[in-house]
């Protein structure tokens, strides 16, 4: 990358989600996934090394927070929209790689249920998809990208998501595939743009599918900042 021309935009902002949600149904359980943030918290360390102001927006995960980068810890998907909506208009390059609950329960307790209390079936809500709702505010310097754990027709379903959401990339992962993804220090993902292009990214740890990954997408950025 160019120093010579990030420095005519410096400070670049880029917002970064990461982690699973957590959608409480009483104080001590929850719906979730095992998602570990790795990919996400790999990325705020590329995009901070490259000179960026990042801000991360976290689901509950046990890693350490990437030095010199604003951390906001969330739990539920409201909160991680309400979190996304709140950096989102001073963002340059948005990456949503977490692992966001699609569902919450009608109705939560501040306190444990007994066994006896506990609902024999939960009635669920939908929560708002965060990345479709920032796709449509999207203004023309901004770079959205999104992430899709696919475990059939990857390359396929994630283009779909890629158009539905309005994104400039999505990096697609075979979630079929034990070996990589969710809680791995690896992953091998397609990154697929708006523009037809698609380039794979061979299995790596996720420090270095985070570098290639702002490299594939960086002439998007140099395209949008003019
Ligand atoms: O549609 P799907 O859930 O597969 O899309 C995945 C992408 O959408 C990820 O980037 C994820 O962070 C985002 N997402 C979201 N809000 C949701 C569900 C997914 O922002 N409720």
């Amino acid at each position: 990358m160019s120093p010579s021309i990030l420095n005519k935009k410096l400070p670049f902002h880029c917002l970064i989600s990461a982690g699973p949600t957590r959608e409480w149904i009483d104080s001590v359980r929850f719906i979730s996934n095992p998602s570990s943030g790795k990919m996400g918290f790999a990325l705020a360390r590329a995009a901070k090394e490259r000179g960026m102001q990042v801000t991360l927006v976290s689901g509950p995960i046990q890693l350490a927070k990437p030095e010199g980068v604003k951390v906001i810890d969330v739990e539920t998907a409201l909160e991680m929209h309400r979190a996304m909506e709140d950096h989102f208009q001073k963002a340059d390059l948005i990456i949503m790689s977490a692992a966001v609950s699609d569902h919450r329960t009608e109705l939560t307790s501040k306190r444990k249920m007994s066994k006896d209390e506990f609902p024999k079936s939960l009635n669920l809500i939908k929560n708002p998809d965060i990345l479709k709702t920032l796709g449509t505010k999207k203004k023309s310097h901004q770079v959205l990208v999104g992430f899709a754990a696919e475990s059939h027709n990857v390359v396929e379903s994630a283009a779909k998501k890629l158009k539905q959401k309005n994104l400039d990339w999505i990096v697609a992962n075979d979630i079929s595939n034990k070996e990589i993804g969710f809680c791995s220090d690896q992953n091998e993902v397609h990154l697929i743009g708006a523009k037809g292009n698609c380039h794979q990214i061979s299995l790596a740890d996720k420090g270095i599918i985070a570098k290639e990954i702002l490299d594939a997408i960086y002439p998007t950025w140099l395209e949008k900042a003019h």
